[in-house]
């Protein structure tokens, strides 16, 4: 994809390029250029042009939908990656695919028109403003265990965010909070085959330069990013990066662990949102009061209800 390799030139000079570089990089035409740099710009890149120092990325510059396999350190996680400008949803991209690509296949998209959240939500995705990646796994493990990995996902973005001094808490089983805001969440799909697991689609979803007016009206009180919570801004492709790196670790420990989440559990129970206080969970249509106990290591979430403790298998803690 030549536009892909045209983003990667703007990005990794982050200033102006000379249509004579690209042309030389890329062995293409300056007629050529001028058309890849008017398709970028139409989806909502901003360029600008000179006629004598040549294109320069002004908005965003820190696209996470130009890394490439060769520049992670990860074994799994990035093997493979195809990159979108703009999708329907990158699960629904990666669970068409599944079956036919390597695990560790990430499928990475600059915005999403029908990105999918947990219990039949939206995701709101708009361009340039956050992460929104789906990675495809293969795990080799008894499918009882694989709803867990939702736990380990949730628990390796942390680990991630912490790379940057930043230091969510998670909210049970995986939404990602900051100051008692939602910056982030996973949702995790598995298709499996009588008793065996064909395949689980992880997807991510991380709100990092998103504007509180990006959110609809019924979800600002509750729905952040990384900047209206830090006020920083943080590049989009270092933090993939991480992300990456931090899925591949939990993924392979997993693996090995035999689809125990072990110390995963124990990471999960340090940040967990409202630990030892009163919430409502919802694990159906009702909504009940529990204290929060803690997360076993099999992924079950202890809550006291009354005096009897009780497990929660399914469900989420309600803000
Ligand atoms: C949640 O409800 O907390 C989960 C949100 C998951 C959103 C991500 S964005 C990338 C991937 N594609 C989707 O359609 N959803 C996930």
């Amino acid at each position: 994809m030549t536009w892909k390799k045209i983003l990667n030139l703007l990005v990794s000079h982050n200033t102006f390029v000379s249509g004579e570089q690209i042309g030389r990089s890329l062995n293409i035409s300056r007629t050529a250029i001028w058309k890849h740099i008017n398709f970028l710009k139409q989806y909502g890149y901003i360029i600008q042009s000179s006629s004598n120092a040549g294109y320069k990325l002004q908005f965003p510059t820190d696209t996470p939908i130009v890394l490439e396999p060769e520049e992670l350190t990860t074994g799994i996680a990035g093997r493979k990656i195809i990159s979108t400008i703009t999708t329907t949803s990158t699960n629904n991209n990666a669970i068409s695919i599944a079956e036919n690509v390597t695990e560790g296949t990430v499928v990475i998209t600059e915005s999403q028109t029908e990105g999918r959240g947990r219990r039949g939500r939206n995701w709101v995705s708009p361009f340039g403003m956050g992460l929104y990646f789906s990675i495809i796994l293969k795990p080799v493990l008894p499918v009882a265990k694989l709803p867990r990995m939702t736990i380990l996902i949730g628990v390796a973005i942390a680990n991630a965010l912490k790379k940057f001094n930043i230091f969510p808490q998670l909210k049970w089983p995986n939404d990602i909070i900051l100051n008692e805001k939602k910056i982030g969440g996973v949702l995790s799909e598995l298709f499996v085959e009588g008793d065996i697991a064909k395949y689980v689609v992880v997807g991510v979803g991380l709100n990092v330069h998103t504007r509180s007016d990006d959110f609809p009206e019924e979800i600002r009180k509750i729905a952040g990013s990384i900047f209206t919570e830090t006020g920083k801004s943080f590049s989009r492709l270092k933090i993939l990066t991480a992300c990456l790196s931090e899925i591949d670790n939990a993924y392979k420990f997993f693996v090995k662990n035999s689809g125990d989440l072990g110390e995963f559990a124990h990471s999960w129970n340090e940040i967990a949102w409202k630990k030892g206080e009163e919430v409502l969970i919802t694990t159906g249509k009702e909504k009940e009061l529990c204290k929060i106990i803690g997360l076993r290591e099999d992924g079950v979430l202890l809550v006291e209800q009354g005096k009897k403790l009780k497990e929660v298998f399914v469900g989420e803690i309600l803000f």
